[in-house]
């Protein structure tokens, strides 16, 4: 029972992985706040968690971009749980895939929400965490940080964050506090629908890139955060946890044709 008596908030909480997160939490004794943008998309999921009599949760409705909203439901949460043991900023949209539709309206969103919305709530949560001399903050990066495969704005709003968690890991650390990443490759998640959409395919085409020949699962993620946000990772703080099944590794195309040997490619 790794999370006995902790408090944890989960934003993003309707995606699937949030999900993942979400249910083995409560499955080890902790509390989770499940902060979801609308009702329609998280009221299936508790429903769920209501027949698995997994009701140790709370439903909160924001939008982590609103600094007001968020700070107020941070001194909610505190007023009503005394702590915040675990932040697990899940929250990541992408309005537009390359910089030729790029619109700079889309770029101030992307990083609004991403990036803005991420601090403000970890911000608001900081605070607290430091007179608690305790907190673990986890954020889902994207292997999107540090190469370009689509999706300029998000990606550098991810960039960003992995800076973030860095700083807080190393000004706040003195405060008993942690702060890593976990930056996913592709997961196949409700996210993905419309590139589906528009090519049945593109799962099976992008295999060739792993080079592990799959790609995770959200269970892969919720796992790699779960174990940062408990205490088997005691001593870790300020890293980038790729999850994303060797791709970041190397490239073995590039890798074949300098060699012309054949990298599994
Ligand atoms: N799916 C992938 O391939 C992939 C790859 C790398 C990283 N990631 C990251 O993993 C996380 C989950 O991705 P996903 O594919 O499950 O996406 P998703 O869209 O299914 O989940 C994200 C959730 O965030 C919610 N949300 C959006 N804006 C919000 C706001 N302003 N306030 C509150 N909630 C808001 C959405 O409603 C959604 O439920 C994201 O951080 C994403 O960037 C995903």
């Amino acid at each position: 029972m790794r999370f006995e008596n902790k408090v944890a908030i989960i934003t993003g909480a309707a995606g699937e992985m949030a999900q993942e997160m979400t249910r083995q939490i409560i499955k080890e004794g902790g509390f989770v706040v499940t902060l979801a943008i609308r009702s329609s998309s998280l009221d299936p999921f508790l429903e769920e968690l209501n027949k698995e009599n997994l009701t140790n949760y709370k439903k909160v409705i924001a939008d982590i971009s609103n600094k007001n909203e968020i700070e107020k439901i941070i001194e909610e949460i505190i007023a009503e749980h005394k702590k915040i043991d675990i932040l697990i900023n899940h929250v990541g949209v992408t309005q537009c895939e390359s910089l030729e539709t790029t619109t700079s309206e889309l770029w101030e969103k992307d990083i609004n929400i991403n990036l803005n919305g991420t601090y403000y709530i970890t911000d608001a949560c900081l605070k607290h965490m430091k007179n608690q001399r305790d907190g673990n903050i986890i954020t889902i990066g994207s292997v999107n940080s540090d190469r370009t495969v689509g999706n300029p704005a998000y990606s550098a709003a991810k960039a960003a964050l992995i800076s973030y968690m860095k700083a807080i890991a190393t000004e706040y650390g003195q405060y008993n506090i942690r702060a890593n990443t976990v930056s996913p490759g592709s997961v196949r998640t409700k996210a993905w629908d419309f590139r589906i959409k528009k090519n049945p395919e593109t799962f099976e085409n992008l295999l060739k890139w792993y080079p592990l020949k799959r790609i995770a699962t959200p269970t892969c993620i919720s796992k790699a955060t779960l174990f940062l946000a408990s205490e088997d990772a005691y001593c870790i703080s300020g890293v980038n946890l790729r999850v994303d099944a060797g791709l970041s590794a190397g490239v073995a195309p590039f890798a074949k044709d300098i060699t012309s040997e054949s990298f599994g490619v």
